[in-house]
């Protein structure tokens, strides 16, 4: 296809304004998909996504328009990853596309992640056309968010284009401004082979399928490529399009987004932004901005039944065949048995991969306290990574430890702004902004990811009724006064229980979590300490009282059946239990215990 005639973009947006609705109406529209299997949404394949709402791995699709001057264009739409915790793969897919479609709910208005997404859209230099989503509803106000977006976002919003992407209503609108107002690709045939690796995942029957975006030269079928980053070689064994099905094409030229495959082993081989070009003949250099995933949430996953272990390392060793930027390795604990310990994006992405492992292998998991990476300065000037408090050096041997912090981006109605400063004043948070838009505030907030890592996001919307929403980016490390809490049940540690907390909180946070234990863990025949402590000194103590009654007891024997289940019932809790020296923990204490309320 000839430049001219290609447009590329991808759509942002909110979480929930829209975006897959929309991008399904564009197919449906187009012809590429018939009426009946529309009925799926197509875009976001897997179950969890569908379920969570939110669209994980990056998609992409050709379609093919007719638009009112006669002219037939090669529309290709990326769909990026609308979470924080994608932020990377987001820029990528933005760096291989010319425009931006940035669609905001009429009813809802301008989101924290309108803004993440739509920075990101600004800094990769796209046309952005603004449709405003949602005009069907009575509640709809576009005027209101076109105002919105002209002060908050600062782009032009005059020329809106109001839709429902439910009804229909707008549609050709929308593909006749991909038409007119972004702009075509640029790139040169006859120069060496520059494209970017835009996303690649695992495909059962395929292997590994590698998305690409030619921006300079031709690829084609049985051409020998090299991925400047790894330095690897393949040879290209298929080209092809995604209309959304599969389609072979035999070569790709600028401009182009399609896939392929060369026998590549698995999707850690490839690397999201790596410039992929022709062995014989390569580029001058590579593209710029090359980064590879950084794991910054880890925490440690344990098989409720030590018997499950060996099935957990399969289920994991699946998963991330088609998940780069999760990480594992083996860990063993002296109350949990064997398990991996495993680096995330975010806590999103935790949640994502824990609930695969759960449901697609069904395998019930004990997670421990996610943490962030800390830089742990030593006396010798060595300075370690430290991913689990477990691994905590003698503190004697230790000059300082630093965090990483966040800056954190938070949108809420007037109305809960008090609570929404408690929360991040609470949490150390430093304010560095607030700003007001219509009826909004806007805060922005210098964060320690710790404090941010596991509840923060719960509260945020518990205190907000909902309505705040939320973003964030890693701004770097900074030294604080951090320290090692344990949590000693019947005077023995649990490490799955062991948090880093800055030693101004360590108290509050020592005296929560014991309090919540008392509460979590049933009473045993004998009594049961429960201590949190720092190095040796114990600064918060509960007691569970000793129980002295037979379970049964209340049956006076003659009801056998009411007997037995009462029986049954207690064997079905001991499943999900975990044996501490003499103590039962039940699983569930892991998370509740580190929930602040
Ligand atoms: P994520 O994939 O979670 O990021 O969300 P999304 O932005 O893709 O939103 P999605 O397309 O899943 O739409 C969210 C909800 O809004 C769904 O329940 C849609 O049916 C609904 N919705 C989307 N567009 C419209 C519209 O034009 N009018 C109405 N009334 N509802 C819509």
């Amino acid at each position: 296809t000839d430049l001219a005639h290609i447009r590329n973009f991808s759509i942002v947006a909110h979480i929930d304004h829209g975006k897959s609705t929309l991008a399904d109406r564009l197919i449906q529209y187009t012809g590429a998909v018939s009426e009946r299997e529309m009925k799926e949404q197509l875009l976001d394949a897997m179950d969890i996504e569908r379920e969570r709402g939110i669209t994980i791995k990056a998609n992409t699709v050709r379609l093919e328009y007719r638009a009112k001057d006669g002219e037939t264009y090669v529309l290709n739409l990326i769909d990026t990853p609308g979470h924080v915790d994608f932020a990377y793969e987001v820029s990528r897919s933005m760096r291989a596309v010319e425009g931006s479609l940035l669609v905001v709910d009429a009813t809802q208005g301008v989101e924290a992640q309108t803004l993440a997404n739509v920075y990101q859209a600004i800094e990769a230099d796209h046309e952005i056309v603004p449709v405003l989503n949602k005009i069907d509803l009575p509640a709809a106000d576009p005027d209101r968010v076109r105002e919105q977006i002209e002060d908050v976002i600062g782009i032009d919003a005059s020329d809106a284009i109001e839709i429902s992407a439910k009804t229909g209503q707008g549609i050709e609108d929308v593909l006749e401004a991909i038409v007119h107002r972004l702009p075509a690709p640029r790139g040169d045939r006859d120069a060496p082979l520059k494209a970017m690796l835009v996303d690649s995942w695992y495909d059962p029957y395929l292997g590994v399928v590698v998305m690409i975006r030619v921006m300079d030269g031709i690829i084609r079928k049985g051409d020998r490529i090299l991925m400047m980053q790894t330095g690897a070689k393949y040879t290209v064994d298929k080209l092809a399009v995604l209309r959304p099905k599969m389609t072979d094409v035999a070569e790709l030229g600028p401009g182009e987004i399609g896939v392929l495959t060369a026998s590549i082993k698995q999707v850690r081989d490839t690397r999201v932004g790596d410039t992929i070009t022709h062995e014989k003949r390569p580029c001058a250099a590579p593209l710029p901005g090359f980064k590879p995933a950084q794991p910054v949430v880890f925490c440690g996953l344990f098989p409720v039944d030590s018997n499950d272990f060996e099935a957990l390392r399969d289920a994991i060793e699946k998963l991330a065949l088609n998940d780069a930027s999760f990480t594992y390795e083996m860990e063993s604990s002296a109350a949990l048995g064997f398990g991996f310990r495993c680096g995330f994006l975010g806590l999103l992405h935790l949640e994502v991969v824990r609930d695969r492992l759960e449901r697609e292998f069904d395998i019930e998991l004990i997670t421990t306290a996610p943490s962030v990476v800390y830089h742990v300065h030593m006396k010798d000037g060595t300075v370690r990574e430290l991913h689990n408090p477990a691994d905590m050096p003698d503190p004697t041997h230790i000059d300082h430890i630093e965090e990483p912090r966040i800056k954190a981006t938070i949108l809420v109605p007037d109305e809960y702004l008090g609570d929404v400063l408690k929360l991040c004043q609470d949490r150390r948070g430093i304010q560095l902004d607030l700003t007001y838009a219509g009826n909004r505030a806007m805060v922005v907030y210098d964060l320690p990811l710790n404090e941010v890592v596991f509840d923060f996001y719960d509260r945020l919307k518990s205190v907000t009724k909902g309505y705040a929403s939320f973003d964030y980016q890693l701004t770097g490390y900074r030294a604080d006064n951090l320290v090692k809490m344990q949590i000693l049940v019947n005077g023995e540690p649990v490490d799955a229980l062991s948090v880093m907390v800055h030693r101004d909180r360590a108290e509050a946070r020592g005296r929560a979590m014991v309090e919540k234990l008392k509460e979590l863990i049933p009473r045993h025949m004998f009594k049961i300490p429960i201590q949190a402590a720092i190095g040796g000194k114990v600064i918060a103590r509960e007691t569970i009282a000793a129980l002295r009654k037979d379970v049964t007891a209340k049956c006076y024997g003659g009801d056998v059946t009411r007997k037995k289940k009462l029986l049954e019932k207690q064997k079905a809790g001991k499943k999900k239990m975990r044996q501490f020296g003499k103590v039962e923990i039940p699983q569930s204490a892991f998370i509740n215990a580190l929930k602040m309320d």
